[in-house]
């Protein structure tokens, strides 16, 4: 029996992450989900949005999978979802991106990685105003840092027989932080083995949407990787789709790309499918290869199908009617 903390989160979170606990359960596997609360519902009864004893929790329990967690714009508290991430350590972030067939998208048979640094870069929350006049944030970039997400990143391409990794970064503006990274991206890679190129962001944005086959798995700084993801997910149908981990030394949280999206929240019309392959992630992650492989299996014959898809993907079913279609796959 495996112990993983749960947090739904808010928005569609609730709604997806009941999805996926029903087609985790669907499988057999014995989980028990410890379940907490973080986000703005929390403040009022703890006085912050990340108390201690959800953080106490995942530790506890080394595994943990979210729903996403809205995060105030241009004021109030800080992400929970960064927060989170730099408390645990959870330096990668690991996002596969890859097409289903059955899923209407200008591109076929795309599958990409992107490997993001999780804990620094801009999200590392140094800023401070200057008078009214302006506002500084610190896009700080450490070769202790660079190192491992890199080294990650070249273990990942060599355990998956992954063809090439580019580095992604924009060292030809910032010479010193990107170019540390640069620097280090080619001596870790170099030493490593594996085939390498590097390109820089905004290059790389274009040649993703022109030709994505271009690429395989991409390691880059946080800010970077953010972006690239929500493009590449543009390039498979959506952000309904796209899973993640944020991975540490010997603790994971898995969530979905996607945000809270307030606009379909309640309606049960989100699709639930990015979180439900966060927790196929999940389950590699926890050795339980066969009832990952249930669900993607499910997930695939769904989409063959292609008559009961939700509404972001074209179709016209809900994501209680979606999950009881993959659940039938799976039984
Ligand atoms: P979003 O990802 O929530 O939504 C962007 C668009 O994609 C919306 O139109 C939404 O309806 C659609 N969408 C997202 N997930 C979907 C799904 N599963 N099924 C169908 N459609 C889906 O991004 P947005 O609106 O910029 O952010 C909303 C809030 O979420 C913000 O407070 C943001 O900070 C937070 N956020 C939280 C994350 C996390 O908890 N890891 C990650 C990204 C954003």
């Amino acid at each position: 029996m495996y112990k993983v903390t749960l947090i739904p989160g808010d928005g569609i979170g609730p709604e997806v992450s009941n999805a996926m606990v029903k087609v985790v359960e669907a499988t057999g596997v014995d989980i028990e989900w410890e379940k907490v609360e973080a986000g703005a519902d929390v403040i009022d009864e703890f006085g912050v949005p990340l108390p201690d004893y959800v953080i106490d929790s995942i530790k506890k329990n080394k595994v943990a999978i979210k729903g996403p967690i809205t995060t105030p714009v241009g004021k109030g508290f800080k992400s929970v979802n960064v927060t989170l991430r730099q408390e645990l350590d959870l330096y990668v972030n690991l996002r596969p991106i890859k097409s289903f067939q059955g899923i209407k998208s200008r591109y076929e048979g795309i599958d990409l990685v992107i490997v993001r640094e999780n804990t620094e870069d801009l999200y590392a929350g140094i800023e401070h105003k200057i008078g009214d006049y302006g506002a500084e944030s610190i896009k700080l970039i450490t070769r202790p840092a660079c190192e491992r997400i890199v080294e990650f990143a070249c273990k990942y391409v060599k355990d998956n027989n992954r063809r090439k990794l580019t580095g992604v970064h924009k060292a030809n503006i910032m010479k010193l932080s990107d170019g540390l990274f640069l620097d280090v991206f080619r001596e870790v890679a170099q030493k490593s083995g594996v085939d390498y190129d590097d390109l820089i962001v905004d290059a790389a944005a274009m040649n993703l949407v022109i030709n994505p086959d271009k690429f395989d798995v991409m390691v880059m700084p946080n800010l970077y990787g953010d972006i690239l993801s929500d493009l590449c997910a543009g390039l498979v149908g959506g952000l309904g789709i796209i899973p993640g981990a944020n991975i540490g030394e010997d603790v994971a949280v898995f969530e979905a790309v996607h945000g809270s999206a307030p606009d379909i929240a309640g309606k049960n019309i989100a699709n639930p499918t990015a979180l439900i392959q966060s927790a196929v992630m999940m389950l590699r992650y926890l050795g339980e290869y066969e009832n990952a492989d249930k669900i993607e299996r499910a997930l695939e014959k769904v989409f063959e199908e292609g008559t009961r898809l939700t509404v972001d993907l074209g179709g016209n079913v809900g994501t209680s009617e979606f999950v009881d279609a993959l659940i039938e796959k799976i039984k």
